[in-house]
C-alpha cells in the first residue's frame, strides 16, 4: 500500500528522526547539534566540532585532550593498505581510491560488536584518524612519491597539509583548512548521509558505511561540484566571458556549478564564510584571478536566478579556497570527504541506537503478465 505520493528525489520526504543538524534554508541558517555554523567557524576546532557532532555535546577539556590524543595515535595507515594503493592506477580518480581504500579498512577489523561503546569508540577515531593519511598517501603515490609519514607535533589539520605538501604549513593556511573542514562536516539528509544511513542500517560495519557514502559524495551534483566550479572558471577565462557564459548556460538550461540547492532558497552561509576565508588567503599570499570572475558569476547567476532562489552553494567558494592552500583540484572532493565523515559517523551512531532497516517502496509503472518468448522468436 502506498501512504504517500511519489516524489522524485524524495523532496520533502523525512528519511529519519535527527538531533545532529539543522537547515533553515530560507533564512539561510545551519546549526550543528543547535550551535551556528558562524559560532562554530570562529571558535571551534575540526576535532572538537567532530566531538560535538558525534556524542552529541561539546567535549571537556580533558575529553577533547584525550579524544585528539587518540586521533593523533592512529593517523598511520597499515602498510598493506598503503601497498594496496600503490597499485592503484594513477590516472584514477583520488575519490576511487579513497571508497576502495575506506572499505579495506574493514578487512582489518571486520568483527562488528555494534553494541560495545569501546568498538564504536575505536572505529570513529580509526576513521577520523587514517581518511586524510589515505587521501594525502594517494596523491603522494601516484607521482611516484613515498607517502610521507604524519607528524606527530602538527594538529589534525596542520598534519594533513604537512602529508600532502611535504612541508610545515603556514599557520594561517592550516587554521583555514581546519574552518573549511567544521564547514563541511555535517548537512542533514544530503545524499550520501542518506546513503550512509541506508548503508548502516543493515547493521554492517562502519568502514562499509563510509565507503558507501564516499562513493556518493564523488558525484558532480554533490561534493564532485567543487572540482566542476574551478573548471568553469578556468573554461570562462576572464570577466569580460562571464556574461555570454552564463547566458549560454541559461539558454542550454544547463546547471550552474556551485549554485542552486534544495533546502537553501538564500545563499548558503557556509559560502560566505567560505568567501571570507578565500580573501584572508589572497590578501597574505597573493590574490587569484579566478576570485574576480567568481564574483562577477555570483552578480550574474543572482541577477537572473535569484529570483528562483539560486544562490552560491558551499562548492562555489571552497575551491578557491582549496587551489591557494595547494590542494590539486581532484583531490578538493576527498578534502570535503575528510571533513564530512564526522557527519557520517554522528548518523551511523544516531542510526544503530534506534535501527530500523531502511526498506521503502517503489510505484511500479512495468507490465503485468507477460508471456516468455523464446530467444529465437524474439
Ligand atoms: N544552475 C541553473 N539552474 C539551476 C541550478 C543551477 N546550478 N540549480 C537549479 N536550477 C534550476 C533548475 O534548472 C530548475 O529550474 P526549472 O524549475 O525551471 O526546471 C530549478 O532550478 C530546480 O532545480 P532542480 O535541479 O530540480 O533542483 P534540485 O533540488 O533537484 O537540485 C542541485 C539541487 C544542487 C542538485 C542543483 O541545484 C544543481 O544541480 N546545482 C549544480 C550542482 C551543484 O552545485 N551541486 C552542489 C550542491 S551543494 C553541496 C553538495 O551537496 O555537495
Amino acid at each position: 500500500m502506498i501512504v504517500c505520493e511519489f516524489r522524485p528525489g524524495l523532496e520533502d520526504i523525512p528519511a529519519a528522526q535527527s538531533s545532529i543538524s539543522d537547515v533553515d534554508g530560507h533564512k539561510g541558517i545551519l546549526e550543528y547539534r543547535g550551535i551556528r555554523i558562524e559560532e562554530l567557524a570562529e571558535n571551534s576546532t575540526f576535532l572538537e566540532t567532530a566531538y560535538l557532532l558525534i556524542w552529541g555535546a561539546l567535549p571537556t577539556a580533558d575529553q577533547l585532550t584525550s579524544f585528539e590524543q587518540e586521533v593523533r595515535e592512529h593517523r598511520r595507515i597499515k602498510y598493506r593498505i598503503r601497498d594496496m594503493m600503490k597499485c592503484f592506477p594513477e590516472s584514477g580518480h583520488p575519490m576511487d581510491a579513497l571508497q576502495a581504500s575506506a572499505a579495506a579498512l574493514g578487512l582489518f577489523y571486520s568483527r562488528r560488536d555494534l553494541h560495545n561503546p569501546i568498538y564504536i569508540r575505536d572505529a570513529v577515531v580509526r576513521l577520523l584518524a587514517n581518511i586524510p593519511t589515505m587521501v594525502a598517501a594517494f596523491q603522494l603515490m601516484r607521482k611516484g612519491n613515498d607517502p610521507v609519514p604524519p607528524h606527530d607535533e602538527l594538529d589534525y589539520s596542520g598534519n594533513f597539509l604537512y602529508m600532502l605538501n611535504e612541508k610545515q604549513p603556514d599557520p594561517l593556511a592550516a587554521r583555514i583548512f581546519d574552518v573549511c573542514l567544521i564547514l563541511h562536516a555535517e548537512h542533514t539528509m544530503n545524499a550520501s548521509t542518506f546513503s550512509a544511513r541506508v548503508t548502516a542500517s543493515t547493521l554492517t560495519d562502519p568502514y562499509a558505511v563510509v565507503a558507501s557514502a564516499v562513493g556518493t559524495l564523488g558525484g558532480p551534483l554533490h561534493g564532485g561540484a567543487n572540482e566542476e566550479v574551478i573548471q568553469m572558471l578556468e573554461e570562462i577565462g576572464s570577466v569580460k566571458n562571464v556574461v555570454p557564459y552564463i547566458e549560454d548556460c541559461l539558454q542550454r538550461k544547463a546547471k550552474i556549478m556551485g549554485f542552486g540547492h534544495r533546502v537553501y532558497k538564500v545563499k548558503d552561509p557556509r559560502a560566505t564564510i567560505l568567501q571570507n576565508l578565500a580573501e584572508q588567503l589572497f590578501a597574505k599570499f597573493g590574490h587569484d584571478k579566478y576570485y574576480d570572475i567568481a564574483q562577477e558569476i555570483e552578480r550574474v547567476v543572482e541577477e537572473k536566478l535569484g529570483g528562483k532562489g539560486i544562490y552560491p552553494n558551499v562548492d562555489f567558494y571552497s575551491g578557491l579556497v582549496y587551489r591557494k592552500l595547494g590542494i590539486p583540484t581532484d583531490l578538493f572532493t576527498p578534502v570535503f570527504a575528510i571533513a564530512r565523515v564526522a557527519g557520517w559517523l554522528a548518523h551511523w551512531k544516531e542510526q544503530l541506537a534506534e535501527n530500523r532497516i531502511f526498506r521503502p517502496t517503489q510505484v511500479y509503472n512495468g507490465h503485468h503478465n507477460l508471456p516468455y518468448k523464446p530467444i529465437e522468436q524474439r
